[in-house]
């Protein structure tokens, strides 16, 4: 039985398979005729919403005969209209203004050196002029590197010089532990004389820690570049002119170096340097608190026990040694006096150092 529509004379199939040939013909140049064809026929009362309608009347055994191809055509117009709606805004983002590849970019705003890493280049520039390399070791350390091998006794008050943060390895036990933030970078030089023999020249920069109370010229970190040389020969005159090599390049030609003796449990003999003060050219000043010098390093002949200890033959080589703080040096080359600056972070204080 055909079932007959009652405002046309074409029966359901009909209208199914004249619905079915205008879908791929169906065609949107905007957004409003878009949604005028979705309307008309695909709305509560659009074209497929009437013939749902009409098929609810048709008699139970036709409807299986009309049903799949009017499921067909419902599903047919809906991907038509998901395609019309991309092909639109395909079009709509083609017709949009072109970038402009001639206009000047927006200024970008550029990070700048952190003051500590220009020193720390600076210093290994120097050195490594003349044969220095550097070597790179952990911050975790153990007492064996940091302690022992470099001529601390067990219970020498000489540990007591650098105060050490531990780590404990497993808390609950409460056993002391060996494993600790290492107190200066002299860890890096047992790390290089324990695997390789001389000729040594070797830089160590890095972060150290040691648990001090934080102030304007103290911190509970900072770092150090620390320097050894190690082959047959080497004497305490070569540590001099190497240092002062280093000083006049640092600070200018005109800087004049003070040695001073002191006490390193790894060095013998030792001494700690001081430069004239560039603030006052030397005649004394609130920096060099009136005497015209300012320290920067320690330093020393490394000790035969030290060289011992780490496989290297003190019958047959010698060695010295030297270490600053990076933190120090900065502070007299920028007139930075309070060192806590140095790890704040604070834009307006880095950004002074963009054209150094
Ligand atoms: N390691 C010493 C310190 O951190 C510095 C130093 C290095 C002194 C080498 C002498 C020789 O204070």
């Amino acid at each position: 039985m055909n079932f007959r529509n009652y405002r046309c004379d074409m029966t359901i199939q009909e209208r199914i398979e004249a619905l079915s040939q205008q879908v791929e013909g169906l065609k949107a140049g905007s957004a409003e005729e878009l949604e005028k064809l979705r309307i008309q026929y695909l709305s509560k009362k659009g074209e497929i919403a009437r013939l749902y309608d009409e098929f609810k009347l048709i008699p139970k055994d036709e409807k299986a005969v009309i049903g799949a191809p009017l499921n067909k055509l419902k599903q047919a117009y809906e991907a038509r209209f998901a395609e019309m709606k991309e092909l639109l805004s395909a079009a709509i983002a083609a017709a949009q203004p072109k970038e402009d590849l001639t206009r000047t970019p927006d200024p970008l705003t550029l990070g700048t050196r952190h003051p500590l890493s220009l020193v720390r280049e600076e210093i290994i520039d120097i050195f490594s002029r003349i044969g220095f390399t550097v070597a790179d070791g952990p911050e975790i350390e153990d007492d064996k590197h940091v302690f022992s091998l470099l001529n601390f006794a067990p219970e020498h008050p000489a540990r007591d010089m650098q105060d050490t943060f531990f780590i404990e390895k497993e808390p609950e036990e409460q056993k002391p532990t060996d494993i600790l933030l290492r107190t200066h970078t002299s860890s890096v030089q047992t790390r290089v004389m324990l695997s390789q023999q001389p000729p040594i020249r070797v830089l160590c920069p890095g972060r150290v820690y040691r648990n001090e109370a934080i102030s304007a010229r103290a911190h509970c970190f900072f770092h150090q570049v620390e320097g050894l040389y190690v082959d047959k020969n080497v004497s305490f005159a070569d540590l001099r002119e190497v240092l002062l090599y280093f000083a006049k390049e640092m600070f200018g030609a005109e800087t004049k170096i003070r040695l001073r003796p002191s006490y390193f449990p790894f060095t013998e003999p030792s001494a700690e340097m001081d430069i004239s003060c560039d603030i006052c050219g030397g005649k004394g000043c609130s920096f060099c608190k009136g005497t015209g010098w300012v320290e920067i390093l320690g330093c020393g002949m490394v000790h035969p026990n030290v060289l011992d200890a780490c496989g290297i033959d003190s019958k047959v080589y010698t060695g010295y040694a030297f270490g600053m703080g990076v933190e120090r040096i900065a502070n007299l080359k920028y007139k930075v006096k309070d060192l806590r600056l140095f790890s704040e972070n604070d834009v307006r204080f880095l950004n002074q150092f963009a054209s150094c």
